[in-house]
């Protein structure tokens, strides 16, 4: 279904033409000065120079073919030669009749839908999930959602830090406290224990401590290379703990990525591809863009137009590991041939710019890619806490997502069960959902690059620009609903109709921005532009509330109008937070 801009300026072009003018200059946008007009068009200055006229002349000639229009119940030309618009409401009514009949609100599907990896999440294992890692996570699932929404094929892929001197670090540990087990028993050919020997709190301990012997002790940290050597190369009983360790992990991990919300198609690892890495050298190598340098293998990723330093992207250190840059590259080749996608997006903290900026660059160069497949990387800011540094618990320690997902939950228990008595069951519901509105909208309202400042009390306030205002007004919206009802109306019979009041219109034409916002939404990969848009949407659905006595009005197509327009709001509103990765209770 067209865009409403895109009706509104192809009456405009009409007019230009009509008038003797450039089609091209009957361009509509959204009025800056809402208090004059709802858009308004510039293509009368625009055109002054090619006409050699005064822009108030064109402007004149223009609103005069404007006249009786069926999209316009205002047109003037004003000083020095814009054209204030306002739109009749019947058209506005038709519009949104069309956008609640589409199947997606007007909402045009692609023609190429698009296969997209989005690497998102990136937790490390044996390790618990702290509070940086929530960004990645909500980020990442709600441009999921978003591209998926706009009718694309999406693969959501963890792609876990799995691999490399962490594991060899926590079976050293293992050993010095176990050194009687039988995964360390070198000539034991039988079965191992199907049932891990320890928990994933004790995993939690363990990296720490291993991370800071090895700092501290030359042996220890020498040890540790061995047993990351050993893992790599297939010792038997070096995997099955790296087995138990990535199962219990993996398990744990799960468990706090649904206490988000955030769900993933591919439980890949970098150990998936460690296999890819040898022939993925050869192929480099032969071609010509891998090399040797200072013992390391290297490939050049400068070019020409660089303003600043790029440093060549290493392959393989000088004693033949590989890197983090390695395995990344292994994943590209690994989803190419396995998933052959059109683009893949990652997802990742600011710093890792440069690093994405290399790797791509190699992947492009040594052909893992071709040109077409997209490939994007999202850098995201940090949040902070109040003092404007990362975001540390009271005592000044790393929080556990857990813990900040808990506390949140926490306090918005309190919050609701302060003047109202909920059942137990439905309150600790409501308290998890309006809990994860709070982060995710705190975290997604902020264009993703940007850091923004973490503050318990102003997400989980019920005004504002936050994630509870906007359910508090879904609440409202389905509890009106609800007495509608029970009033003995019905909502499917219920009919929109032409605006009466200015509230009301203003509501009904933030509705009609829905497609042009989603659709912009995915295009730059931006989530905040729909939280915008709901903020929006809500505030012009409250003022229009507190305006208008809709269970009161005794004229019933007038309230069934008005009910037509609230289950649309409704509607929009719950399939923009779905979207952002949260939901809303029936009551709260
Ligand atoms: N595990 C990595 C880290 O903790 C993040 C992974 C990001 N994704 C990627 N494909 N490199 O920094």
């Amino acid at each position: 279904m067209k865009k409403i801009l895109d009706l509104i300026s192809e009456e405009l072009k009409k007019a230009f033409e009509a008038a003797g003018y450039d089609s091209g200059l009957g361009k509509a946008t959204i009025s800056n000065r809402p208090d004059l007009c709802e858009y308004q068009c510039n293509g009368a200055m625009a055109g002054a120079k090619q006409y050699k006229k005064a822009p108030i002349m064109i402007a004149n000639d223009v609103a005069g073919q404007l006249q009786g229009s069926a999209v316009f119940s205002e047109v003037s030309a004003v000083a020095p030669g814009f054209l204030n618009l306002k739109i009749k409401e019947e058209f506005l009514t038709d519009y949104l009749r069309s956008m609640r009949d589409d199947v997606k609100f007007g909402l045009d599907m692609p023609q190429n839908p698009q296969k997209i990896v989005v690497d998102y999440g990136g937790p490390n294992i044996a390790k618990p999930l702290h509070v940086g890692h929530m960004r990645s996570a909500v980020i990442g699932e709600s441009i999921k959602r978003i591209l998926r929404y706009c009718g694309h094929e999406v693969i959501g892929d963890v792609h876990l830090g799995d691999w490399g001197l962490q594991m060899g670090l926590i079976i050293t540990e293992l050993k010095e406290r176990n050194p009687q087990w039988v995964y360390f028993d070198e000539n034991y050919t039988g079965e191992y224990p199907a049932e891990a020997p320890f928990t994933v709190s004790e995993l939690e301990e363990i990296y720490p401590t291993a991370s800071g012997k090895s700092k501290m002790d030359g042996d220890y940290k020498a040890k540790a290379m061995e047993n990351t050597y050993k893992l790599q190369s297939g010792v038997r009983g070096h995997r099955a703990l790296w087995e138990h360790i990535k199962n219990i992990s993996i398990a744990d991990l799960k468990a706090n990525y649904s206490k988000l919300d955030v769900d993933f198609d591919l439980w890949k690892g970098e150990s998936d591809v460690q296999e890819l890495i040898p022939g993925m050298v050869v192929s480099m190598k032969e071609g010509g863009h891998a090399y040797e340098s200072e013992g390391a293998l290297v490939v050049d990723v400068k070019e020409e137009t660089d303003t600043k330093e790029i440093p060549p992207c290493m392959i393989l250190k000088s004693d033949g590991a590989a890197l983090y840059n390695t395995t990344d590259l292994a994943t590209i080749l690994d989803r190419m041939e396995q998933i052959n996608p059109d683009g893949m997006i990652y997802l990742t903290d600011k710093r890792q710019e440069l690093y994405f900026e290399q790797v791509f660059r190699c992947a492009r160069k040594t052909g893992l890619v071709p040109s077409k497949v997209r490939l994007n990387w999202l850098g995201f800011g940090t949040m902070n806490g109040k003092d404007g540094k990362p975001f540390k618990t009271r005592e000044g320690g790393v929080m556990r997502l857990e813990n900040l997902i808990k506390e949140t939950v926490d306090e918005m228990y309190r919050k609701i069960t302060e003047n109202q008595s909920l059942p137990e069951e439905e309150a600790a519901r409501t308290a998890r959902q309006i809990a994860l509105s709070a982060l995710k909208y705190g975290d997604l309202s902020n264009q993703a690059s940007k850091d923004y400042i973490f503050d318990m009390e102003r997400f989980t306030s019920f005004e504002g620009d936050t994630g509870p205002y906007i359910l508090y007004t879904i609440v409202r919206i389905k509890s009106i609903l609800n007495k509608y009802q029970e009033q003995g109306g019905v909502l499917s019979a219920a009919v929109l109709k032409d605006a009466v009041s200015g509230s009301e219109k203003d509501l009904m034409m933030v509705l009609t921005r829905f497609n042009a916002c989603v659709e912009s939404a995915c295009e730059e990969i931006a989530p905040h532009k729909i939280c915008a848009y709901i903020y929006d949407l809500a505030n012009a659905f409250n003022r229009f509330y507190h305006e208008t006595k809709i269970l009161a009005e005794e004229d019933v197509e007038k309230k069934a109008g008005w009910i037509a327009l609230l289950v649309l709001t409704r509607d929009i509103l719950e399939t923009c937070i779905d979207v952002l990765g949260f939901s809303a209770p029936e009551r709260m």
